[in-house]
This record gives C-alpha cells, structure tokens and sequence, in this order.
C-alpha cells in the first residue's frame, strides 16, 4: 500500500476481498491503521532487534509490523499475533521474524504512549508551525476521534457540546439509532469541517455554489441555513452518497456531476464555497495513511491545482459576494499560501477571515480535525 502511494481504504478494498466476514475485514482495518498511527515506533524496535537493517519493502519487516502492533497496541496474545503472520514468510525469513519478535517480547519493550511521528513530517510541520504543534500532533496521532453531530442534535442524549448546533458523542456511538436521525436532523461532520459552512451565515434564499461538495457535510450545512444550493462534484459514487444524505435529512439542493475545471454555472451567484482537493494532511487521525504517503512533490501539485482552481471559480461570484476557500490540510503551501498569491492577482477580492486550525484545538475534549479557511469578499461595482 505505501509502496503504491495508495490511500488505506482503496488498499485495503483490494487486499481485504477475499475475507469473508464483516468482523475480519474490521481487524484487518484496525491492524492496518494502528500500523500506520505507530509506524515510526515499530519500526524503531524492530531496527534495534536486528542486526543488518531490514529494507523497508522487505516482507520480513511488514510481517513484524502486523504481529508487534497487534501484540503491542491491540492487546493481542503474543503467540496468536505472531502465528498469524509466520504462514506470510512461509518459504522464506520465517526464522528471522520468530526469532525478532521474540526477542522484542522477552525484553518486555513497549511502544512509547506518545506516538512519534515520521521524521520527515515532523520536520515538515516543525518548520511551519513550531514545536508545539508538532507535540500536539503527535499526542493526537494514537488517538481516535469522537463522534460530532452537527445541525440539531438530540437535546436529551448525554454529549459535550462544544458550540450550538453540536453535540459530542464517544467514539462507537450507533448514530443511526439515536433519535431524530431517520427526520434527518442532524448529521455526523468534524466540529472543523463546519466552520467554513458557517462562515457564511444564513442564506435567505440566496444562491451559493459548494463546489466539490460530495459527500455533503457542507451542502447539508448550508442547505439547512437557508441556501439555495448547487452542489458540484466530479465523482458519481461520492455524489450518490451526497444524494443519500440529502433525501435522509429531507435537505434540498441541485446535484451536479461536473468537473469544476471544465463546467461553468448558468449566472453568478451570491456565494461560493470551494472545499479544494488536497492532501487531507488535517485528518490524519482518521486516514493515518497520510503521514507517510504525501510526499512535498505530491503537496506542490495539490498546491497548483488548487490556485488554478480557485482563479476559476472566481468569476463566478456576483461583485459583492463571499467565497469560502476550505482545505483539510496542513501546510501552508495549499491554505495561506494559496489565498495569498490568489490576492496578489486578483485586486478585486479581499480577505475578511483567515483561520488556520491546527492540532490541539479542542484537546481536552478528543481534539479536532485541522483546516485553512479563508473567507473572502469580491469588491462590489
Ligand atoms: C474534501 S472533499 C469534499 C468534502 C465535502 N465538501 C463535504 O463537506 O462533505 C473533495 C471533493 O472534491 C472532489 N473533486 C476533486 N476534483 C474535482 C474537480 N475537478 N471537480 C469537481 N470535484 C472535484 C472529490 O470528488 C471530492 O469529493
């Protein structure tokens, strides 16, 4: 999977598709992506278990991996973790992995209870957001976030509500059997992902374009504040899934199957809300995979991407009118970046809003997903 540069999920459809049942499908999903948030550290033991350095592609380190994380983080036996992966070797460095696992088990080592994160995005992010924000993240990498309800969420169910129109619930939670879900009153989104929907406050029948917009977090969002939305995504399986959402929360908006590069809207509109294609660095706590398949170049690419992007839709936008700029990501090049080079071209945009939300934001309460959100104005005629 990390030698392909593929996401977990999409690595996972692929090596999982033989595995029958629902459950074995789930540990398979739990070894992967407790193998990911702690890579760095399993890797750092078995290095110190053996004398030559095991290549990073070499079968016998990947079959390591999946027995210590689950004999280390999982709570596995030891002799049923590592029976699972000798059949993996069969043929080859079986005798190598017993004896490395072995002997991580005799001297009793442990994984540290803060993750370490990949030197390489330690250093990335040390750089751009300091020393803090680095320990922040790697405090959150091991953790697994809570479940935020966003809209009206049940008032008479137990939860934290961090800000109105939210409520908290612990990781787990059966959402679809708590009440007003079947009514569509409110739906699961990140407390980060609803800002840049709030941003633009209430829609009073205005008109706003939420380009890239599937699954549907914001289209619901803004929907729900009284937009009369067109919601604009390439891909055909994430819009199904935003028409789902729409027909459950009982939600009204135009669906669109388009590529924004190539599609244009019939007139200008009141607001646009681009939520760009990026790295998804910000949500490594769900998609672990990030930390070690994003590379700079591939961060440089998302980065032109999005400026081409955003200098298109932005003749869209009525002069007057706001536009969101929204990325799920962690580095400056596609946020402040991306906003700034944008306003050294185009005088007739200004910044109102920039926030840039970083790990350790709402800690104490199960942290939060990180963004760039800039809201912008086109200076009116
Ligand atoms: C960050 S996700 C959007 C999440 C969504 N706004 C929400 O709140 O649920 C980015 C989306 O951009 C879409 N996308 C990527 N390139 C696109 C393009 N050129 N035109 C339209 N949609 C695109 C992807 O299919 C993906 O659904």
């Amino acid at each position: 999977m990390l030698r392909k540069g593929l996401p977990l999920e999409a690595a996972l459809d692929n090596a999982a598709r033989d595995l029958e049942r629902s459950d074995d499908r789930a540990f398979a999903h739990a070894i992967a992506a407790a193998a990911l948030r702690r890579l760095a550290d399993l890797d750092a033991l078995i290095d110190g278990a053996t004398r030559k350095r095991l290549p990073d592609d070499a079968k016998a380190r990947f079959a390591l991996l999946i027995a210590l994380v689950q004999a280390l983080e999982l709570g596995t036996p030891h002799h049923a973790a590592i029976s699972t992966v000798l059949p993996l070797v069969d043929g080859g460095p079986r005798k190598l992995v017993h004896g490395v696992f072995s002997a991580i088990m005799r001297s009793k080592q442990t994984l540290p209870d803060i993750p370490s994160l990949p030197e390489a995005v330690a250093e990335r992010w040390r750089e751009q957001w300091g020393d803090e924000m680095v320990a922040a993240a790697s405090r959150s990498v091991a953790s697994q976030p809570p479940i935020d309800l966003i809209g009206d969420p049940p008032a008479d169910i137990e939860g934290i509500s961090l800000q109105p129109g939210h409520l908290r619930l612990p990781r787990g939670t059966a959402v679809a059997e708590l009440p007003g879900y079947d009514e569509g009153k409110w739906w699961v989104q990140d407390i980060s992902a609803a800002l840049p929907a709030n941003l633009l406050g209430a829609g009073e029948g205005r008109t706003v374009l939420d380009l890239c917009a599937a699954p549907g977090g914001k289209t619901m969002q803004l929907a729900s504040a009284g937009w009369n939305v067109t919601a604009v995504d390439v891909s055909e399986s994430r819009l199904a899934r935003l028409s789902q959402n729409l027909e459950r929360t009982g939600l009204a908006a135009k669906v669109v199957a388009a590529d924004v590069m190539t599609w244009s809207p019939p007139a200008q509109v009141d607001a646009i809300l681009l939520d760009a294609p990026c790295s998804a660095t910000g949500i490594f706590r769900r998609h672990p995979d990030v930390l070690h398949r994003v590379r700079p170049r591939a961060i440089a690419e998302l980065a032109e991407g999005q400026a081409a992007m955003l200098a298109r839709v932005a003749g869209w936008l009525k002069p007057g009118g706001r536009l969101v700029y929204a990325v799920c990501s962690l580095e400056r090049q596609e946020g402040e970046q991306v906003v700034s080079a944008f306003l050294d071209r185009r005088s007739d945009y200004r910044i109102e809003e920039e926030h840039r939300l970083l790990p350790g934001r709402f800690e104490a309460e199960g942290g939060a997903d990180g963004f760039f959100i800039a809201l912008l104005t086109r200076i009116g005629s």
